[in-house]
């Protein structure tokens, strides 16, 4: 009798045991901290889509959404690197794939590297291995991504268009000559809001590509071309001319409200990437209704392109709950709440296309046959000190508008990063 108690407690206590393994191992509690600079009209709404997502699978865990506001993480990047060098980490962090992700932060040895993540959730067969490639720094897969941006978009007012007869622009000279009927009816061409410099990078990596084509454009990063080319200065001056379309106040401004100024009619156009369509949409218009979109002037045929990504700090104080955000961020499921908001498209090759709409599904085709130009504004072309620097020049050419002195710097900012 004595034996079969024993026999029975001691089978009770080992069927426990395995009872309560298992409920550590699914069940994920305390809290998740999740940095990004998602702040503006479509970013926020889209983020918080997989933060709903989030806390339905873990209601255990309190999620801190620790955003910093400013457009391509002007702001957030410093805050960022101060804690992340003070050892005060956020569980994940938001990161641009490409250069930013390896020489800001995998060279330094500050990320733990996700492959188990892709084994478990079957990631290697939803992947393009081209995707895959600019978030590894050697085997090491560093990064989830949750999308693919275009940044060479131009959007633009339809009814201010028609109403100034105007057919969307795909050249300079085009658009120059639209610039003009537009100002004699009191009409900013081009909407800018360069706060914190990025945007008018941003400006300039679509001129860029506009004048000297992808090859060269992509040539110009590894060294192959010079950036005191005559193209490059002829790319230089056309962003310089676009200068004098631009609205007074661009320096004043974020991107999000150079793209109220189209909503509001006050501007025609602005050159942005496409959580432009977040903006708009966020607004409550429709693409194709209120607002037209083409490839910024002569980039037709390329997609100049970046992808958002969330990693795994090696220090993460949660890291059980950081890999649970991780799971979501590169879920099928994650994307197709995140994106459609957002105005980007799935980095998986399984989306729900049914879920994209008229502007997305013209991305989703184009990114398929296009020809992939990476960005330098958003960290996949350069490395951050070196579009910085990039970014140092181009605050100088705004206010001076020195063709010739901006052509050296850029070529003094290669020498020294390449
Ligand atoms: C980019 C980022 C986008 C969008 C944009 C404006 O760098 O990749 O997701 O947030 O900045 O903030």
């Amino acid at each position: 009798m004595k034996k079969i108690l024993i026999l029975l407690l001691t089978a009770t206590f080992v069927i426990s045991l395995i009872f309560m393994g298992v409920g550590c191992k699914e069940k994920v509690s305390g809290e998740v901290e999740i940095f990004s600079w998602w702040t503006a009209g479509g970013e926020a709404e889209g983020l918080q889509a997989m933060i709903d997502i989030f806390e339905e699978k873990y209601p255990d865990v309190e999620f801190i959404n620790a955003t910093v506001a400013g457009g391509a993480g002007f702001e957030a990047k410093p805050v960022l690197v101060s804690r992340m060098t003070g050892g005060d980490p956020p569980d994940s962090f938001q990161v641009h794939a490409g250069h930013e992700l390896i020489d800001t932060w995998g060279v330094g040895d500050y990320l733990e590297p996700v492959n188990f993540i892709f084994e478990e959730e079957g990631w290697y067969d939803v992947y393009p291995e081209d995707m895959i490639s600019i978030l590894s720094m050697g085997d090491d897969i560093l990064s989830v991504p949750v999308n693919i941006h275009r940044s060479n978009v131009l959007w633009y007012n339809k009814a201010v268009f028609e109403d100034n007869g105007i057919e969307a622009p795909t050249t300079f000279d085009e658009f120059f000559a639209a610039a003009d009927v537009l100002e004699a009816a009191g009409i900013t061409p081009l909407a800018l809001g360069d706060t914190g410099i990025w945007a008018a990078v941003h400006l300039f990596e679509n001129v860029l590509l506009g004048v000297v084509g992808s090859d060269d454009y992509i040539d110009l990063m590894d060294g192959s071309v010079r950036w005191d080319s005559d193209e490059v200065k002829e790319a230089i001056q056309t962003f310089v001319d676009l200068l004098d379309h631009v609205n007074d106040d661009h320096s004043a401004l974020g991107w999000d409200e150079a793209a109220q100024y189209v909503i509001d009619g006050t501007a025609a156009t602005t050159v942005m990437g496409d959580w432009a369509h977040g903006y708009f949409m966020a607004k409550g218009l429709t693409p194709g209704v209120e607002y037209g979109y083409v490839p910024s002037p002569g980039t037709a045929g390329n997609f100049m392109a970046l992808s958002d990504t969330f990693c795994l700090p090696a220090d993460a104080p949660n890291r059980d709950a950081a890999i649970a955000w991780l799971k979501i961020c590169g879920s099928k499921e994650g994307q197709d709440a995140f994106n459609p908001i957002k105005g980007s498209i799935p980095s998986r090759t399984d989306a729900d296309i049914s879920l994209y709409d008229v502007y997305l599904k013209s991305a989703i085709d184009d990114f398929g046959v296009d020809i992939i130009t990476p960005s330098i504004a958003h960290g996949a072309a350069v490395s951050e000190t070196w579009s910085a620097a990039i970014g140092d020049v181009i605050t100088l050419l705004v206010a001076d508008k020195d063709v010739d002195a901006a052509a050296d710097a850029f070529q003094a900012a290669a020498d020294e990063n390449l």
